[in-house]
């Protein structure tokens, strides 16, 4: 055996997240029942995680002169945050908006008069590739310092061939020039842009999949698309999902954020990675997307969303919970419906709104975010053999994690063995 590079001894409890099944997401009790280690440890070989055990069964043969030790007395060991649903790449921002809304307009009603996302499109396309990446190195520099070591971006602000080509190598180039891991969503479909508003939504779904995915094989593994009033029908919304699987990209669908239109549950008949927002999923529709894709399918919950939006209605992550549904959990860090990158805030806010438990909600934010986007093979836990993407946080508990409403607990972020 190789010596250890990197070992975080005396942890007060060491976060495990093994324990459950390791072919699907975590459903049901298996999302609360993963296993914790009081005074452990995790030792690290390079860029991969090597043990994680209790600190009498530390081998301490393994521990050089070479090796770097951390101490994590009294403090929680965990695996890095994993950022499923994010839209990273964009110009400008919306707090003019934020006026509106807090003088009672609705999201969709400022979509409509030409608002919304449609005015972080014309700022996106405004924008330089150069102020595009400074913008996201800082929203990254951010969320690593919140502790998130893998996250996916969507584009979806261009809405033409050029600048959504541009979003998505922005994107890309981000993840390399800096050490969170980046993984890029096409979100073309985002709305109907201005130039198709005559020829409708088939029509420029029609477009995206002639002129634009063909670029994108191998640049992005997932596309989504954004099923509800003022975006996409339903019936559009199945036709591209069913065109982009058969050119072999994973699918993604916002859906049931603000009706229930069942786009949820058609993305999911498709085989979807994720169903993403469902805050207007019904635990019936729920038990049903569970049974049908045998558990395979994650719903991702974004609780600030209902919370920025003014939107009393937040998913009812209890009862999905209870029938079998996977569930992850994330910011949707975006311009419009929720500027925070505080996904431990998410965290927080899912167990007073959505009837998660602590245990739950990390769960949701780490393995099963990790599921969400096709990476649980090498993170989302702290199993030998991932990747060392490790967090040390400043409170003795998985208790306290969502209690310190709005602080971040984080104290050292490790990414592929390192400390960043
Ligand atoms: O996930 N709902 C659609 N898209 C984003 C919001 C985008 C925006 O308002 O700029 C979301 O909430
Ligand atoms: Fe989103």
């Amino acid at each position: 055996m190789l010596p250890y590079t990197l070992v975080i001894q005396h942890a007060a409890q060491v976060l495990t997240l093994a324990g459950g099944p390791t072919d699907r997401p975590l459903a049901g009790p298996h999302l609360n029942n993963w296993h914790i280690i009081e005074n452990g440890y995790v030792a690290c070989q390079g860029d991969k995680i090597a043990a994680v055990g209790p600190m009498a069964e530390l081998d301490h043969t393994l521990i050089t002169a070479g090796t770097r030790l951390l101490d994590a007395t009294g403090r929680v060991v965990m695996p890095g945050l994993v950022e499923c649903h994010t839209h990273l790449v964009f110009g400008g921002n919306r707090a003019h908006e934020f006026e509106r809304k807090l003088r009672g307009e609705s999201y969709l009603d400022i979509l409509a008069s030409g608002g919304g996302i449609l005015s972080t499109v014309r700022a996106t396309r405004a924008a330089s590739e150069e102020e595009l990446m400074e913008n996201a190195l800082h929203h990254l520099e951010c969320f690593r310092r919140y502790g998130i070591t893998t996250l996916e971006a969507k584009s979806g602000y261009g809405l033409d061939r050029d600048t959504e080509l541009r979003l998505v190598r922005v994107a890309r180039a981000a993840g390399r020039q800096q050490p969170v891991r980046v993984v890029p969503t096409f979100l073309g479909a985002h709305v109907v842009p201005p130039e198709f508003k005559e020829a409708g939504p088939r029509a420029y779904v029609d477009f995206i999949l002639r002129e634009v995915l063909s670029d994108l094989k191998g640049e992005a593994a997932f596309v989504d698309i954004f099923c509800e009033e003022g975006a996409f029908p339903l019936n559009v919304a199945r036709y591209f999902l069913g065109q982009a699987h058969k050119m072999g990209f994973g699918l993604k669908i916002h859906a049931e954020q603000l009706h229930d239109m069942g786009g949820c549950e058609m993305a999911a008949e498709l085989g979807a990675t994720s169903v993403d927002h469902c805050d207007y999923l019904t635990p019936a529709a729920a038990a049903r997307i569970a049974q049908q894709t045998d558990g395979r399918t994650v719903a991702v919950l974004l609780p600030l969303v209902p919370l920025f939006l003014r939107q009393e209605k937040y998913a009812p992550g209890r009862e999905f919970i209870e029938n079998g549904l996977p569930v992850a959990l994330s910011t949707d860090f975006n311009p419009g419906s929720c500027p925070s990158k505080n996904l431990w805030l998410a965290l927080s806010v899912a167990c007073l709104k959505m009837g998660f438990t602590p245990k739950e909600a990390v769960a949701a934010a780490t393995l099963n975010a990790a599921w969400a986007i096709g990476h649980a093979a090498d993170c989302g836990s702290l199993a030998p053999g991932k990747r060392a993407d490790v967090l040390v946080l400043d409170v003795g508990s998985v208790a306290e994690i969502p209690y310190w409403l709005g602080e971040n607990p984080v104290r050292d972020v490790v990414i592929g063995g390192e400390s960043v």
